[in-house]
């Protein structure tokens, strides 16, 4: 039943690999060359989330942070894509966090498509850098396989068009739809604490259509949406599936990851909340025991 409202959404692209080979540049310039015209006065707030259009068609883009230290909320963006771009710079070659997203996607089932950025540096290897990610199962159609590479400069733009249309050609088989009718639900992205706004999160809608004012549970914590904005900073009354945002309304801080859903009635939203917050504080009583315990045989 729930099927015949079923419509196309865009489709959500992560984009992965190791530490400075080339992610951000990448979205910069993706950004900078299609980000639809009203958005060329906002101020741009880092989000990690970026929306563009390619030929009247949106494509969500989430940046992943290199750093070994968020390999975690790695991990969880390639649960919430549709499609990983592996950046793999081609005077690096292939390094310990190339193989850490190659492992996530390939756990989380999703298809990756390969960009060797970087060739327009002199050291620059593509093809070296090709033969390394066969070892890993990622087999350019040329050499028999059946994985999309292209050579690209993010920083020149070079072949960035074709990258975008292979992403959109493989979007488009993929026939992504979601039901935009029903309660919100999705994935946080982003957290912090503003001094100003209070818990701020931003959040990737994957189901549904998110209302101002809608009655929410993200995590443990849970709230009502007071403000919601896109990644320019411009205010939303209603964000759609595969659409990007920052909501404020939150009574404390989740983490990134977490999944979060509408309820109808506030009290609701907020039943759910302090039951899923008593069980995070137990399981994190139980995991300190765990601890102690372990420190007792160590
Ligand atoms: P983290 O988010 O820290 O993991 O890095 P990143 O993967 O987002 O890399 P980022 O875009 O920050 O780029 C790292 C450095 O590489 C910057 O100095 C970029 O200017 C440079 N860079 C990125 N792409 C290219 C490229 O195509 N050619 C050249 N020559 N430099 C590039
Ligand atoms: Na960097
Ligand atoms: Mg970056």
């Amino acid at each position: 039943n729930n099927k015949k409202h079923l419509v196309p959404r865009p489709p959500v692209i992560t984009i992965m690999g190791h530490v400075d080979h080339g992610k951000t540049t990448l979205l910069d310039y993706l950004r900078h060359s299609h980000v639809a015209a009203h958005e060329a006065g906002g101020i741009t707030q880092d989000i990690g989330a970026y929306q563009i259009k390619e030929k009247g068609k949106t494509i969500t883009f989430l940046d992943t942070p290199g750093h070994a230290a968020f390999s975690a909320m790695r991990a969880r963006g390639a649960r919430i894509t549709d499609l990983v771009v592996l950046v793999v710079a081609a005077d690096d070659g292939v390094m310990p966090q190339t193989v850490e997203a190659i492992d996530h996607a390939k756990a989380a089932k999703t298809p990756i498509i390969v960009a060797i950025n970087k060739i327009d540096k002199p050291g620059a290897n593509p093809k070296k850098v090709t033969n390394q990610l066969t070892r890993y199962g990622l087999i350019p159609e040329k050499w028999g396989g059946n994985t999309i590479f292209v050579n690209i400069s993010a920083k020149l733009g070079t072949n960035v068009k074709e990258l975008l249309d292979m992403i959109i050609l493989k979007a488009e088989v993929m026939e992504l739809k979601a039901n935009p009718k029903q309660n919100a639900a999705g994935s946080v992205i982003e957290s912090k604490l503003d001094k100003g706004k209070g818990p701020v999160a931003s959040v990737l809608v994957q189901e549904g259509t998110m209302h101002i004012e809608d009655p929410i549970v993200v995590g443990d914590t849970f709230g009502r949406v007071r403000t919601m904005t896109n990644e320019n900073g411009k205010p939303l009354k209603s964000a759609g599936p595969s659409t990007p945002v920052e909501i404020t309304g939150l009574s404390s801080v989740p983490e990134a990851g977490d999944r979060f859903v509408v309820f109808d009635h506030e009290k609701d939203a907020r039943a759910a909340g302090e039951q899923r917050a008593e069980q995070a504080q137990m399981e994190r009583r139980k995991q300190d025991n765990t601890v102690t315990l372990s420190n007792l045989f160590s």
